[in-house]
């Protein structure tokens, strides 16, 4: 008997939700149409739930999320809860409690989305950040000294182990090879300035791509990288860097690739856990208002099946969402895409079930 896969789901804050709704409107009907057996079990972890309550995320509930074979996001940050409390207590706790190490993010124009890139097209804008995801200045290594005084001094250290890094290089050479196109893996880092971080990044980089013979070996600065990911995503893969550049450049992204209502990723532990979320946020102004774009959130549930290897399933959700975007949709934008959140979500499906 085909596996029946466990599902965590927690829509959280904001439009999270909403599109989460539409994503698994999607996954009933793709699951039904290739044959996906599968289980969903929800969590109300969120703002709401801490106003109320007082609880942000319960070690249990970590443990269970940890246990399931997929769990799919909406979005975490709430208007009235001080920044950085659902953030790092929410969705950090969970990439560092579960060691999900990489964050995978795909940047890829589909036809018929606009970029703010002139003369470019889904030719040139196709390519993968692996992002690390547990390490670098996100480590929470540092602190205050004389705190609010005039001599007040903020440290915060970025941490960098040989062992992380080489699992998120070895990920990158290994999602490169898979990907199959110009099998050109960059990394992106600061050695001209960063010489401790990204010495041990630059020799590890190049230690582990003696196994990836059929891998070309490229690096770049990140301040250059932005440069040119404006000027020629073309030239680019898949890129490979710390938390924090990898946290600046997959918003630079998910720009050329239409904006936030598209872009998608996955915090992964490839021996273990898996969270796939929208990478946009709460957007509290759109909330309520189905006026969101789900096809982000929509595009997640898409990593979700790819990482489930329900390949099949995946392809199918892929090529729908490319029937609304070419047929229905005007833009990537809230509010503007001419269809509300809802029916967007209705679209897809019925291009799953209308599909060869
Ligand atoms: C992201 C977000 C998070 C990050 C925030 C919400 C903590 O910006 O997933 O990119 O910085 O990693
Ligand atoms: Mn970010």
């Amino acid at each position: 008997m085909k596996k029946k896969f466990q599902i965590g789901v927690v829509p959280g804050d904001g439009t999270g939700p909403e599109v989460v709704a539409e994503g698994l409107k999607v996954l009933k009907a793709v699951a039904e149409k290739a044959g996906v057996g599968y289980d969903l079990t929800h969590y109300d972890f969120g703002g709401e739930r801490y106003l109320k309550t007082g609880e942000i995320l319960p070690d249990s509930a970590i443990q269970e999320l940890g246990q399931m074979d997929a769990v799919y996001l909406g979005a975490i940050g709430h208007p009235d809860v001080k920044p950085g409390i659902l953030e790092k207590g929410i969705l950090l706790n969970l990439r560092f409690s579960l060691d999900l190490y990489i964050n995978l993010r795909p940047v890829k124009l589909y036809p018929g989305v606009d970029t703010p890139l002139k003369d470019k097209g889904p030719q040139h804008i196709d390519f993968d950040v692996v992002r690390e995801n547990t390490e670098g200045l996100y480590a929470g290594s540092g602190g205050f000294l004389k705190k609010n005084t005039l001599d007040e001094i903020a440290v915060q250290e970025s941490i960098n182990t040989r062992k992380g890094v080489e699992r998120c290089i070895r990920y990158a050479f290994e999602c490169c090879r898979k990907k199959n196109r110009n099998k050109k893996l960059t990394l992106c880092g600061k050695t001209n300035v960063l010489t401790y971080a990204f010495d041990l990044w630059e020799r590890v980089f190049h230690e582990v791509g003696e196994t990836y013979p059929d891998i070309e070996q490229d690096y770049a600065h990140v301040d250059a990288i932005c440069m040119w990911m404006v000027k020629n995503p073309e030239w680019f893969d898949v890129i490979v860097t710390d938390n924090m550049f990898g946290d600046i450049i997959t918003d630079l992204g998910a720009m050329i690739q239409g904006g936030m209502g598209i872009a998608a990723g996955g915090n992964i532990n490839p021996e273990g856990a898996a969270i796939f979320e929208p990478i946009g946020g709460s957007a509290p102004k759109y909330t309520g208002k189905n006026i969101i774009n789900p096809l982000a959130a929509i595009m997640a549930g898409q990593m979700m099946l790819t990482y489930l290897e329900e390949s099949e399933a995946a392809d199918l959700v892929e090529k729908a969402v490319m029937k609304v975007i070419q047929h229905d949709m005007k833009t990537m934008d809230a509010g503007k895409m001419g269809l509300g959140t809802s029916k967007v979500g209705d679209l897809v499906v019925k291009y799953i079930r209308d599909g060869e």
